[in-house]
């Protein structure tokens, strides 16, 4: 048994969590070190965090790597965020095959080069038939602009008479939107400090448990991810019903 399913024995598991990676600049910042130095220790943790993830036993995990509003940065850091994008999906290619993981890029492909469309579709499709951890990474990913996308393709069914008013329900959303087929996250981190959600997945997390740190996302092991595990235990999650 691995070091962290070791830990995590007994707990209830979220089967899907989503994570916030924020405190990235803060962190390197404090090192005396440029903002994108922290960019590049942050994508070692996602980096190590598939492997711990999938050992815990959590089905899916979904972490916000790039926003829509993230275009108004400095034009280094932004170009340096997309050289790491592009190393880092090229080696997720090589473990998501060694450990089983499929994955999904969501967001917009608008604005993206075509070089990282095509290495996305790539990897997307090399592990489509994988049947352990689902991974998602957001990138150019705003949960309005997700929620518009989805409204544009559900507006193109009705007007072409494949379905009408009445079939508009929120399954026919979620079936609609990046997640499509997936649970709704159970658990949303965000380390960093901050205690907002910045526009991510805005639709999904409608009854998810949320779990603040002030951990800055280079600094998030695998016992943080067990703090947040252990947290989630106590929380008494009803769904709008009351207690039994
Ligand atoms: C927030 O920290 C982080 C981001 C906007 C980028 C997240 C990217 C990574 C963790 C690295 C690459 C990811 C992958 C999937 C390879 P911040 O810059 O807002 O930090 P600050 O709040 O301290 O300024």
């Amino acid at each position: 048994m691995s070091e962290i399913a070791e830990k995590v024995k007994g707990l209830n598991i979220p089967k899907h969590v989503a994570v916030i990676m924020d405190g990235n600049g803060r962190w390197a910042q404090e090192q005396g070190q440029p903002r994108t130095y922290g960019h590049a220790a942050g994508a070692e943790v996602v980096e190590n965090m598939v492997e711990i993830v999938s050992d815990a036993g959590i089905e899916f995990f979904t972490v916000y790597a790039f926003s829509t509003e993230n275009w108004k940065r400095s034009e280094e850091e932004v170009s340096v965020l997309f050289s790491l994008f592009a190393v880092y999906l090229q080696k997720l290619m090589k473990k998501s095959m060694e450990n089983n993981v499929r994955c999904f890029i969501i967001g917009s492909r608008e604005g993206l080069d075509k070089e990282l469309i095509d290495v996305i579709n790539e990897l997307e499709e090399k592990t489509k038939e994988n049947t352990g951890l689902t991974f998602n990474i957001a990138i150019n990913y705003g949960g309005r602009d997700e929620i518009v996308r989805a409204v544009k393709k559900i507006a193109v069914d009705l007007i072409a008479g494949n379905i009408t008013p009445e079939d508009i329900s929120e399954n026919l959303i979620s079936e609609n939107t990046d997640t499509a087929g997936m649970p709704d996250p159970d658990l949303m981190i965000r380390t960093g400090g901050e205690e907002r959600i910045s526009n991510f997945l805005p639709w999904q997390l409608a009854y998810t448990e949320f779990y603040f740190t002030d951990v800055n996302w280079p600094d998030f092991d695998e016992d943080e991810l067990v703090k947040a595990i252990k947290k989630f235990n106590g929380r008494e999650r009803r769904f709008g019903g009351v207690i039994k």
